[in-house]
């Protein structure tokens, strides 16, 4: 990946956002990205995705929209690729879908979206075609069952989709701890390519369990609400951020959340949502320099722990 800190101010400037990356050390300057690779292909992206629940669910109005599609023209420009949506957030996937086919660039990012149904087989499938078509794609990069409902059922239909071609990878989804027990199950019996789930220094309970596991099983891990849901930024409001924090080139609350995430070794790729372009830049910004050691990690717990 070529895009470096120098680039990354380059494309931000003008805005609030190049003044939280300048912040960080002459020493970060050229590095690249940071990359994961899916653990059943070795594929590597970005380790730093966008999400899409609330942020991408607006009306046709272009006011609403051209936010939206100013994120989606940096994330892109700055090498992001992993994209997450599911066809129950409002209007989030044909949202997104009309403002990537705008732009030209929907077959860079890497589609990633669900089966959200529990109305059986056939509306499963139609879910999947209806997301192929409002991204004008002919393949979906990844298909995950959505917080497991008939987990069965459509994991057969991503299968299937999968051997025929049009779909690159299988996956299930939670963000809720009640539906860990189910999860392990899943995850010790199923073949699985990704495992999507909630973890964030707000909500630890992911490490005790289920990231091993994923790891032991080859399953990628894609880490969704890594803001709890934005409520972190209400623990940490009015704090500054301590010295110690630029040992790694973190440069804002909002990297210091991601970076203990990326930090944790069975993570993939991270999505935070925002419809707001400097927070877009800002939380690309965690992807450069380096990442907490576990002492450090525990460190941040301290600190949160403290301020909650
Ligand atoms: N079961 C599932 O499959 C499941 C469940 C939950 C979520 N997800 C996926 O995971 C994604 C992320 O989770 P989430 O959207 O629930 O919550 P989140 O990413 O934890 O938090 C999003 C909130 O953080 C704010 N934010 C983002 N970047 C910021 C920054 N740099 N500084 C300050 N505020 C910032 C956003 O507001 P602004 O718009 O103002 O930036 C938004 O209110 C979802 O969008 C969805 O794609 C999947």
């Amino acid at each position: 990946m070529k895009i470096s800190r120098r680039e990354m101010l380059r494309i931000s400037a003008g805005t609030g956002a190049a003044l939280l990356l300048s912040e960080l050390p002459a020493c970060v300057r050229d590095q690249p990205l940071l990359m994961r690779a899916v653990p059943s292909s070795g594929e590597e992206f970005p380790a730093v995705g966008l999400g899409s629940a609330r942020t991408f669910s607006v009306g046709p109005s272009a006011e609403e929209r051209a936010p939206l599609r100013e994120v989606l023209r940096l994330f892109h420009e700055m090498g992001g690729r992993f994209f997450d949506t599911a066809p129950t957030y409002g209007t989030s996937e044909g949202v997104a879908g009309q403002l990537v086919q705008e732009l030209g660039i929907q077959d860079d990012l890497f589609f990633a979206t669900k089966i959200s149904t529990g109305g059986g087989r056939q509306a499963g499938i139609d879910q999947q075609e209806a997301s192929l078509q409002s991204w004008g794609r002919d393949t979906i990069d990844l298909n995950q069952v959505h917080n497991l409902r008939d987990v069965e059922v459509h994991l057969r239909t991503i299968r299937q989709a999968k051997e025929e071609g049009r779909t690159r990878y299988v996956g299930v989804t939670t963000s809720f701890t009640r539906g860990y027990e189910q999860m392990e199950r899943v995850l010790r019996t199923e073949e699985l390519d990704f495992v999507q789930i909630n973890y964030s220094l707000g909500e630890r309970e992911a490490a005790e369990l289920l990231l091993p596991l994923a790891q032991d099983r080859g399953i990628g891990v894609v880490v969704n609400e890594p803001y709890n849901v934005g409520r972190l930024f209400g623990v940490t409001s009015g704090q500054e951020l301590p010295e110690w924090t630029a040992e790694f080139d973190c440069a804002s609350w909002g990297q210091f959340f991601l970076k203990y995430i990326l930090a944790h070794p069975a993570v993939t790729v991270v999505i935070p949502a925002t419809g707001d372009p400097e927070h877009l830049i800002d939380n690309m910004g965690a992807g450069l320099g380096r990442l907490p050691d576990e002492r450090t990690r525990t460190r941040m717990e301290d600190l949160f722990d403290g301020l909650a």
